[in-house]
């Protein structure tokens, strides 16, 4: 297992619309091991695939809400079928640096999904966990959590993140 680096914003490669998985195969295997790896050691809650420069329909997530079990989940070709309530929460990103910002979700979400073997799954779960699917799988749509914040915060952010990017020239 390997690392992986980050794409930060405002790389491209995250606003695009990621690509249906139709293989289900070692390579995507062997991704889901590095996603997962550097997830925990970025430490994170979840990853797309995108955030990786892999702009296919991949997420994981870190399950371990308890912190002495490790454990997470794959979902493959993501899909919100169902919402219900709201709710808003603080949320960071490691593909955009620092902030952090109050964003509204649903407080509940079902989601269809296939799992590493390609076999359909459907999930409902709630509250932070719900937040965390809705995030990654954003991610897939090209959507970041910056872009659900009013357009003030937006260009507030997107300022300061070209000067940082004007002072390491
Ligand atoms: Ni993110």
């Amino acid at each position: 297992m390997s690392l992986l680096t980050i794409l930060k914003f405002p790389d491209p490669i995250l606003r695009q619309k990621a690509k249906t998985v139709s293989t289900f195969d070692n390579f995507l295997q062997n991704l889901v091991n590095d996603m997962t790896e550097t997830m925990y050691d970025a430490p994170g809650v979840g990853l797309a695939a995108p955030q990786i420069g892999e702009s296919i329909q991949l997420i994981v997530v870190n399950t371990s809400w308890d912190e002495d079990v490790k454990d997470s989940m794959v979902m493959i070709n993501p899909e919100i079928t169902a919402k219900e309530g709201s709710q808003i929460d603080e949320e960071g990103c490691l593909s955009v640096l620092d902030l952090t910002a109050t964003v509204k979700r649903s407080q509940k979400v079902t989601v269809s999904y296939q799992d590493i073997t390609g076999e359909n799954q459907e999930l409902t779960v709630e509250d932070l966990f719900a937040v965390v699917l809705q995030h990654e799988i954003d991610h897939l749509n090209g959507i970041l959590f910056i872009d659900h914040l009013s357009t003030l915060k937006r260009a507030l952010y997107k300022k300061k993140i070209k000067k940082m990017l004007a002072a390491k020239e």
